[in-house]
């Protein structure tokens, strides 16, 4: 569930948010039955986490509990009001960093660790670039990959949660390029994104950095109303079929051999 704050004077951050490491309170609650149902608070134009979210928390849990490797540092890229850093600061023993490039995002994360006692390094930059140089055992990421109408990204706004060029893929591809460089060995990338954009795109990038990788969890969801505005064009580029209000969403997981 999500909820915006009540008063935009409040979610308007300072000009600049710090890095920042939220105090943990203990305990730290479960992660198990409780991820799904965070109670975020998000700033205006902030992502409200959804089905896509929910659908990589479900896969990162399982990753973050289930893994023979050791899972303990764990990094977000891309973060928005940091539900999915917030459902891998609750599992035990993790170590959790937050990148997005907006500030409003950064603090709706920022403000819903507190509020949940989770702890959670944050960054503001462009996806891999506050962290460079450091290694994680599991990278998560929902991009935006919403198909644009042209190449070029939004700098500000709500939309920079959504658009992810013509084909969707400017985003994800750089996820997928700027991952490896930050993962240790035996380390997991766990991205979400439309079927829409490829799969098969997906999987034989990532292959051509050397990890494995596999689609650990689809899904169809109707379309939101991002898709479902654009959906005359992508269906006049082809992108989807006449008719098409549905989308399939896809979690792929890639491993780097170690
Ligand atoms: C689809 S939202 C995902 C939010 C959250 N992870 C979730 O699943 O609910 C994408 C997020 O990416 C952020 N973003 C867009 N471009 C970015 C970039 N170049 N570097 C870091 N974050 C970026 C946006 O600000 C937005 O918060």
């Amino acid at each position: 569930m999500s909820i915006s704050l009540p008063t935009p004077r409040t979610t308007v951050p300072a000009p600049v948010v710090p890095d920042v490491v939220v105090p943990v309170p203990t305990p730290l609650p479960a992660a198990d039955g409780t991820r799904a149902h965070l109670p975020l608070l998000r700033g205006p134009g902030v992502y409200p986490a959804q089905r896509d979210t929910w659908l990589l928390a479900d896969v990162l849990v399982r990753e973050l509990l289930d893994s023979p490797l050791p899972r303990t540092r764990v990094l977000e890229l891309c973060a928005g009001a940091g539900a999915l850093s917030l459902v891998a600061a609750g599992v035990p023993g993790t170590e959790v960093t937050a990148v997005d490039v907006s500030r409003r995002a950064l603090f709706s994360s920022w403000a819903n660790a507190g509020r949940l006692g989770r702890r959670v390094r944050l960054h503001r930059g462009d996806l891999a670039a506050p962290v460079v140089g450091k290694q994680y055992d599991l990278v998560v990421s929902n991009p935006p990959y919403v198909p644009t109408a042209d190449a070029s990204l939004p700098t500000h706004g709500a939309m920079r949660a959504f658009d992810g060029g013509l084909d969707g893929r400017t985003l994800v591809d750089r996820v997928i390029d700027e991952a490896p460089r930050v993962l240790a060995p035996g380390g997991c990338l766990l991205l979400v994104h439309s079927a829409i954009n490829g799969v098969d795109t997906t999987l034989a990038r990532l292959a051509g950095h050397g990890l494995d990788a596999d689609v650990a969890a689809r899904c169809e969801h109707p379309f939101g109303p991002v898709f479902t505005a654009r959906a005359q064009m992508l269906e006049q580029r082809g992108l989807i079929e006449p008719g098409q209000r549905t989308e399939e969403l896809v979690v792929v997981r890639a491993r780097r051999a170690g």
